[in-house]
């Protein structure tokens, strides 16, 4: 899925400003629903979805298939179309929908494209080629080509200098699926008292964003899909910075977890999740039944 493979991407077509202008189409979208008020539905546990998500979807289903209809389509809300094809996009309408369905304006489109030359096999990654990410309520755009670098609103960005976790500010997010079977509350309460904090904004792909135009110094989350992250990653990787599993280790498309990050934290990072999944080195911090017998001994 990342830039590890030696096959080489197409670099002598459009991708970027064409599917920069369809994501803000679809921002458009999002903004006028966004300001209107959307009912919400459950598709599970709290996963939400509203009009806005299938909307959304339709449009750049559309608009892909207009402006590259030789390109397959794997969206969210279940677009499945022409996978079989040497381009395929990985499209979140909107990514952050509980935000979007709460008025918390954090959210935002996100494209990522991934070149499969013949040959590839079906569960083999293909290489990351363009990414787009549209946040429609501060008209912030950020695009990455492969081998060309990273922007946000057509300037260069790049990954932060910050070099030591305890310096660090990161972003994670937690699933709406299976909540009780996550184990991600322990992974920040341990990052947060060794790190500047760790903000839970709700949209993975801004997230990914902000690690690459250096608001954040790593974001980490279980259980992402390819249309949170593709995007992402290649804004990541063509800003400077790594993207690899937990332990370290290249990061796939089917990877179950990801770990973003400035590249300069990453290994420091990595040492802690070691740690922690060894049942090692954890900070103590009272229980709530401590603190509160503690407090009313205070109180005597
Ligand atoms: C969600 C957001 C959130 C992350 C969840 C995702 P959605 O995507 O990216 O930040 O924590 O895991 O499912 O459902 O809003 O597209
Ligand atoms: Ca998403
Ligand atoms: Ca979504």
């Amino acid at each position: 899925m990342t830039g590890s493979s030696n096959r080489m991407p197409a670099h002598d077509l459009d991708f970027v400003p064409k599917a920069a202008q369809i994501a803000r189409e679809a921002g458009a979208l999002l903004r006028d629903y966004f300001a209107k008020g959307v009912e919400t539905e459950y598709k599970g546990d709290v996963d939400l979805v509203t009009i806005a998500d299938r909307s959304a979807e339709k449009l750049i289903r559309t608009r892909l298939s207009e402006v590259f209809p030789e390109h397959g389509v794997y969206g969210e809300e279940g677009t499945r179309d022409r996978l079989e094809g040497e381009f395929r996009w990985y499209v979140d309408p909107l990514d952050g929908t509980t935000n979007f369905a709460h008025g918390f304006p954090q959210f935002c489109v996100s494209m990522g494209l991934e070149h499969r030359p013949a040959g590839t096999e079906p569960g083999e990654d293909g290489v990351l080629t363009a990414a787009v990410i549209y946040d429609p309520t501060r008209n912030e755009l950020f695009t990455a080509e492969r081998e060309c670098g990273a922007a946000l609103n057509g300037k260069p960005i790049h990954v932060s200098r910050v070099a030591e976790l305890a310096e660090a500010l990161l972003s994670t997010g937690f699933p709406s699926r299976k909540r009780h079977a996550s184990p991600n509350i322990h992974f920040y309460q341990e990052f947060t008292l060794r790190s500047h904090g760790v903000r839970r904004a709700g949209s993975a792909a801004l997230d990914l964003a902000y690690v690459a135009c250096g608001r954040l110094e790593a974001f980490w989350e279980f259980n992402l899909n390819p249309w949170d992250t593709a995007a992402g990653i290649l804004l990541i990787e063509e800003a400077g910075g790594r993207v690899t599993d937990f332990g370290g280790r290249h990061f796939r498309i089917s990877s179950d977890e990801i770990l973003a990050s400035n590249g300069l934290v990453h290994d420091e990072l990595v040492g802690l999740f070691c740690d922690m999944f060894a049942g090692r080195n954890l900070s103590p911090i009272p229980t709530p039944a401590e603190f509160a017998r503690e407090r009313a001994a205070r109180a005597k």
